[in-house]
């Protein structure tokens, strides 16, 4: 529409005032803040941006393939891919402790974003998809202190020593279906401007217990076919409805993967392999959540699809614990 044609002139204006010809970095995770950021940033000032890509090897499969295709093949942004998935892997061996994974992987992000900088060079602005209800969220702003800390996943991690960027934050009066809606006008594809919320550790934290390349495996493909089949309903219950709303209807869904192992049998054969958890909410904000009551036929298809198509898996349950108490997360 007009109005976000005029919204986007309108930043973009702003953007180039407050760049001038300064370098800008930006921490490109896929999800839907940092994507439509970086749209417009792009938008505004073209190849004086670069977005950083800190491939953890712990995204969803499909993920960084999708950041490829969008911002290097369709915006032709200079885009730095980081494979840091054995760093990664090596530096989770043998952790257990929830809170001591998404620290690692908290910090190991920035120190290698902050490398791919240093490497960059001349950078003098960090650009971040800071939304509105984020700074309500974290008060951040009460103290004036731009510049000292930076938003990471709920938290906020001061800059290393020595390191300076003064942020630029277009977002930061924008709700989150205004950010999608501007998403779209720039050019994003739909599925990523509608991509459900995701932790920042990624799949760490759905992985209970250690990180294993063998448990990654198991995860990633049985992800992919709750992703696939939960779309599938969600369009389907749109097309019956014609409500855009119910499109959504089933909010958040993934799989986890405990890490236990029970007993089953195969052919003649005892197996005994492990089991995935399939987690599908429906929820406003994320603070309380319901599970999704959904048709046993589709609970059923999920579950043999898995069985049938992931190695390693001989059961599949689903999760129907409500937040509180549960939390939407395992972990
Ligand atoms: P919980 O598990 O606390 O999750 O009910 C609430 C919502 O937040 C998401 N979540 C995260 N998002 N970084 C994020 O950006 C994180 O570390 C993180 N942990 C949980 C979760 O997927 C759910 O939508």
């Amino acid at each position: 529409s007009w109005t976000m044609e005029g919204i986007i002139d309108q930043k973009v204006d702003q953007i180039r005032r407050e760049v001038g010809s300064r370098k800008v970095i930006l921490a490109l995770s896929g999800g839907v803040d940092s994507s439509v950021v970086a749209a417009l940033v792009h938008r505004a000032i073209g190849d004086q941006l670069t977005c950083v890509f800190v491939n953890h090897g712990m995204l969803r499969k499909g993920e960084p393939e999708m950041v490829e295709e969008v911002f290097r093949e369709q915006f032709h942004m200079p885009l730095v891919h980081v494979h840091a998935e054995e760093r990664y892997a090596k530096m989770l061996a043998g952790v257990t402790d929830p809170e001591r994974k998404r620290r690692l992987i908290g910090t190991e992000f920035w120190r290698v974003f902050f490398d791919e900088a240093q490497k960059i060079g001349d950078v003098e602005m960090l650009a971040q998809g800071t939304i509105y209800p984020d700074i309500i969220e974290s008060g951040a702003r009460k103290t004036g202190g731009k510049a000292a800390t930076i938003k990471s996943h709920h938290n906020l991690i001061p800059f290393p020593e020595g390191v300076h960027f003064d942020l630029i934050e277009p977002l930061d009066h924008f709700f989150k279906d205004e950010v999608r809606e501007l998403g779209i006008a720039l050019g994003l594809p739909a599925k990523m401007v509608w991509r459900q919320p995701f932790p920042g550790p990624g799949l760490a934290i759905r992985i209970i217990g250690e990180v294993t390349p063998e448990k990654l495996a198991i995860l990633k493909n049985a992800d992919a076919i709750v992703r696939e089949e939960l779309d599938a309903y969600n369009q389907r219950l749109f097309e019956e409805t014609g409500d855009r709303n119910s499109e959504h209807a089933c909010w958040q869904y993934f799989a986890v993967l405990p890490d236990i192992k029970s007993v089953g049998v195969m052919g003649d054969e005892r197996t005994y392999q492990r089991p995935v958890i399939v987690r599908a909410v429906e929820s406003a904000d994320a603070m309380t959540a319901d599970w999704a009551k959904l048709p046993y036929d589709v609970i059923g298809r999920i579950s043999s699809r898995i069985v049938d198509e992931v190695e390693g898996v001989n059961r599949v349950v689903y999760d129907v614990t409500p937040k509180p108490p549960a939390t939407i997360e395992w972990e």
